[in-house]
């Protein structure tokens, strides 16, 4: 693990899930026990004077690890020299409605915010898209960040992941850790697919453990429906779950995952006919510091259909978001 500081920028940081986040960064949740971390802190102005109460409060903590906080309303200055970018900041959904009607006002933040990411950020920053609809801000913040490889522009569909891994383990009355092989694919929304059909409990095949009924019919609908169900019980979306999943895919991703896979939104280079250039949920290792699509994986008819139709819906998101103006000229 590494001994040198790294610098951290978390945008919306005087949010809900910002507050969640930004003292398990502090404390060496995300970059381990032995890596300081710079923080800095974007806000708008109405999140202004949150961000800076919690600062008082990082403070408060006397953090080993925490070198600086710096909060500011200025994108450029927040990601100049970041390794760690996590885009937060946005507008969560409310009782009632769908992620996608958030695509055009929060869609307007992320083209911005990759700009910034261009002028400055560190040559090996690694950028967490949150904000939703995740996916597709991803493909609007790489957009507009040219110089930056694609590779660095992740969505963050962890949290799918935790929970359809939380929901096996319920079912197959077994502890979390002895399942693998749960993959995320598509869209972080009601379309997505978790597929169990990789995925081992304890050693044992999940496919052969759970019947096609209890998939279908329980266990797809509960995980792709999750946030919802949050949203209706709190009257606020997933903030705790969704803090620990941003510390679980950056952690992941800079320590590795040795054999094991998880599920992350990146960048489609064609693989298992997800369209080049569309962030899709795919089964990824991180290798080397780079997330790696799990290859050779047979998909059968029951699971090609729900990838098809979550794939198709990110094609119509990013065909909206071009129609709107949002990406930029000629992409
Ligand atoms: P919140 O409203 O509590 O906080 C959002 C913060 O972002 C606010 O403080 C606001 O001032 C700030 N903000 C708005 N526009 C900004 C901009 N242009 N630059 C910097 N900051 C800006 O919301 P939250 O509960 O923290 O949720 C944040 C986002 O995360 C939402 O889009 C939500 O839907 C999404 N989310 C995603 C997942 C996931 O699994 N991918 C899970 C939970 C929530
Ligand atoms: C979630 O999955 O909990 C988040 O994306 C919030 C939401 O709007 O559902």
């Amino acid at each position: 693990m590494s001994t040198s500081t790294m610098n951290v920028t978390v945008t919306g940081a005087g949010g809900q899930i910002g507050y969640a986040l930004l003292f398990r960064i502090a404390s060496g949740d995300l970059l381990g026990p032995t890596t300081p971390v710079n923080l800095t802190l974007l806000e708008i102005p109405s999140g202004r004077k949150a961000a800076e109460g919690t600062v008082l409060e990082l403070q408060d903590c006397a953090f080993p690890l925490l070198r600086s906080v710096t909060v500011t309303e200025d994108p450029v200055r927040a990601f100049d020299g970041a390794n760690i970018a996590l885009l937060v900041g946005s507008k969560p959904r409310a009782v009632g409605m769908e992620r996608v009607a958030l695509l055009e006002s929060n869609g307007r933040i992320f083209g911005p915010a990759g700009a910034a990411l261009n002028a400055g950020a560190a040559s090996d920053v690694r950028v967490l898209v949150v904000g939703n609809p995740v996916n597709t801000n991803a493909l609007v913040a790489s957009a507009f960040a040219p110089d930056i490889p694609v590779d660095r522009f992740t969505a963050m569909t962890r949290l799918d992941h935790n929970r359809g891994v939380a929901q096996l383990a319920v079912r197959l009355q077994i502890p979390v850790a002895e399942i693998d092989g749960l993959t995320i694919w598509g869209n972080h929304s009601a379309s997505q697919y978790p597929d169990v059909f990789h995925a081992t409990a304890g050693g044992r095949p999940v496919s052969e453990l759970v019947g096609e009924d209890w998939l279908a019919g329980e266990f797809i609908p509960r995980v792709a429906n999750r946030g919802y169900e949050i949203i209706q019980a709190r009257g606020a979306s997933s903030v705790a779950s969704a803090a620990n999943a941003v510390i679980d895919h950056v952690h992941d991703w800079v320590n590795g995952t040795g054999d094991r896979w998880t599920s992350a939104g990146i960048m489609s280079d064609g693989s298992y006919g997800v369209p080049a250039g569309i962030v899709s949920s795919f089964p990824v290792r991180s290798v080397d510091g780079r997330w790696q699509i799990v290859p050779d994986l047979a998909i059968n008819a029951f699971s090609r259909a729900r990838i098809d139709a979550s794939v198709a819906e990110l094609l119509d998101e990013r065909d909206a978001i071009r129609a709107l103006g949002l990406l930029p000229a000629g992409r």
